[in-house]
């Protein structure tokens, strides 16, 4: 979705995020990461996966129609500097925010090898502009039916292990990709950037949802992250903090659909009322 926000086109930098709003009147304000901008035309681009109730909200809106707000852009931007060799991993969603970075890192001259992986060949994103964009890019699906049948992890290893390993490895996607990708790398000592995606409801390290444990230290992904040393982050902890209001969302994400057959406004304003 392409969405008209100069000033953010302008300012944001690779690895930031707005936070976004759909409704005025009622819903809540989820964190996306910006894909994309064009400075010239004034536009960001977010790619958002239907998940929930807000998701899907955002998903029925057409061209031409808005959104409450817009906050942005958020987070600290990827440091990017020339180290030689970057693998860029991405799961699922994941690819959207990596693009970017990716864009980044070779236009400061680094050799980037993209690795992507989806359940299937239906959830894979971006593999034309990841090709055109890196120097080799690896696709992987859980069930074969495109690339390599292999979690993203084992060309992760190979790469790790090769005569020519990565200086750095950077990962978004799931929680649990993203622990694994840094158990993978970290018998080799290669640096491993995560970017992570806690519940956040403010965005600006005021309301302390997006908290995370890094090397025993508490931090806000909010505004001291999105992107963290992988191999100091406690996932485990993050995980369970993440899990807090899964029973809340299914209730929302059911009744949103429960109502919205037959009357968005009224689902709408049922959900308001009940959450
Ligand atoms: P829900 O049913 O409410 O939630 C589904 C799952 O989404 C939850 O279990 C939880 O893991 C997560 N989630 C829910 N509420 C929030 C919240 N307020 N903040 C963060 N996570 C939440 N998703 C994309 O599809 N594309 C992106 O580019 C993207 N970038 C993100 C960048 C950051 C910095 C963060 C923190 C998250 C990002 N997400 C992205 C995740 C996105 O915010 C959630 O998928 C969205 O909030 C789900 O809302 P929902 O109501 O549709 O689903
Ligand atoms: Fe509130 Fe980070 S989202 S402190
Ligand atoms: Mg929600």
């Amino acid at each position: 979705m392409e969405i008209v926000a100069p000033h953010i086109a302008e300012e944001r930098k690779a690895g930031q995020f707005i936070i976004l709003q759909v409704d005025e009147n009622f819903g809540e304000r989820i964190p996306l990461t910006i894909a994309k901008a064009d400075r010239a035309a004034g536009t960001i681009t977010i790619v958002f996966q239907t998940v929930g109730a807000t998701t899907h909200k955002l998903a029925k809106l057409e061209v031409g129609d808005s959104v409450a707000a817009v906050l942005g852009p958020l987070g600290r931007p990827t440091h990017v500097e020339k180290v030689g060799r970057v693998v860029a991993v991405g799961g699922g969603i994941g690819v959207a925010p990596l693009f970017p970075i990716v864009e980044a890192h070779k236009a400061a001259g680094n050799h980037v090898t993209v690795i992507m992986g989806a359940r299937t060949k239906d959830l894979i994103l971006f593999v034309r502009e990841m090709r055109e964009t890196a120097d080799a890019v690896i696709v992987c699906t859980d069930d074969g039916s495109y690339g390599r049948k292999d979690l993203v992890t084992v060309p992760l290893k190979e790469a790790c292990a090769s005569a020519t390993p990565p200086a750095e490895v950077i990962a978004i996607g799931p929680p649990i990709m993203m622990k694994f990708c840094a158990e993978t790398t970290r018998p080799f000592g290669v640096p491993t950037v995560v970017s992570l995606n806690t519940i956040m409801v403010d965005g600006t390290g005021m309301c302390g949802g997006c908290r995370v444990t890094v090397g025993g230290e508490t931090k806000f992904v909010c505004v001291d992250g999105p992107e963290f040393d992988g191999h100091k982050v406690d996932f485990d902890n993050m995980m369970k903090r993440m899990r807090a209001y899964k029973g809340s969302e299914s209730k929302a994400h059911d009744r949103y659909h429960a109502n919205h057959a037959c009357n968005l406004e009224k689902a709408a304003a049922e959900l308001e009322k009940r959450t």
